[in-house]
């Protein structure tokens, strides 16, 4: 694989084109959730939804990998603990060919419809497993981002933090309940997972007015209490910055 730098280097003087189109204009609202292993977006997300979609809103839910029939197929490869030799070059197009088709399928047509759509993990996630846990670069995700994800940034991030030993511990549990397979993931290093939740952090003080950190060591309704008032005040903004 080419060094990332290199090629970073290379698109800046234009020898590669790395065609970042501009973002989208769309009427919906574009929220991700990120975190470590067992940090809780799953539940967090529910409550979301359920209180949206109380108020009447339109709401689109998608998973990454494996928002879309294509997507689970990837998604099935990707966490399969049997592929522990997955390369790390795979491995990161593959989490990108699950969101291109994602962004093309499910994202962008909800958004383009009005609706709010709300994704467990995107690229912030490729950013800080592939890029800073795996070592790849971030140079090389946001190339693949401009391919894969038309412009789409989301236009608020959620990032649940928890500590580290409870995420480790959680995410083994959840696996032991579930019988799952899907654990190439979890079965990485503690020093790994440390990079990632660490390589978020240093990621939120990079976009701090789209990334909103919430301390995850709590109980859940209050996390979905913060996370309702984060949602309300983006959205706000959001619809201010289209009457403009
Ligand atoms: P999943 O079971 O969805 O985990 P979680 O419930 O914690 O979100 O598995 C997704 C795994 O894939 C998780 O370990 C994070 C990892 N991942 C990446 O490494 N890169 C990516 O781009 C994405 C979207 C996920």
């Amino acid at each position: 694989m080419p060094d990332a730098a290199d090629f970073a280097a290379a698109v800046r003087a234009g020898l590669v084109c790395a065609g970042r189109p501009s973002r989208p204009a769309y009427p919906g609202f574009f929220v991700s959730f990120e975190g470590t292993d067992g940090a809780g977006k799953g539940t967090q997300i529910e409550l979301l939804v359920e209180r949206l979609r109380g108020q009447g809103r339109d709401v689109v839910v998608n998973r990454e990998p494996g928002g879309t029939f294509i997507g689970k197929q990837i998604r099935a490869i990707l966490l399969d603990a049997a592929n522990m030799h997955l390369q790390p070059a795979a491995e990161l197009l593959l989490y990108f060919a699950s969101r291109a088709q994602a962004v093309e399928e499910v994202i962008l047509p909800a958004l383009l419809a009005g609706k709010v759509v709300i994704s467990d993990r995107f690229t912030d996630s490729t950013t800080v497993y592939q890029g800073a846990a795996r070592g790849l670069g971030s140079e090389v995700v946001d190339v693949l981002d401009a391919l894969s994800c038309q412009g789409l940034t989301p236009d608020l991030t959620i990032l649940l933090d928890i500590d580290l030993d409870t995420s480790i511990s959680r995410a083994v549990a959840r696996n032991e309940v579930s019988g799952s397979t899907e654990t190439r993931m979890d079965e990485e290093s503690r020093e790994f997972h440390a990079k990632v939740r660490e390589g978020y952090l240093a990621l939120a003080k990079v976009h701090p007015e789209r990334i909103r950190v919430v301390n995850g060591n709590r109980d859940a309704a209050s996390i979905a209490g913060d996370i309702a008032s984060m949602f309300e005040a983006a959205m706000l903004e959001h619809d201010a910055g289209l009457r403009r």
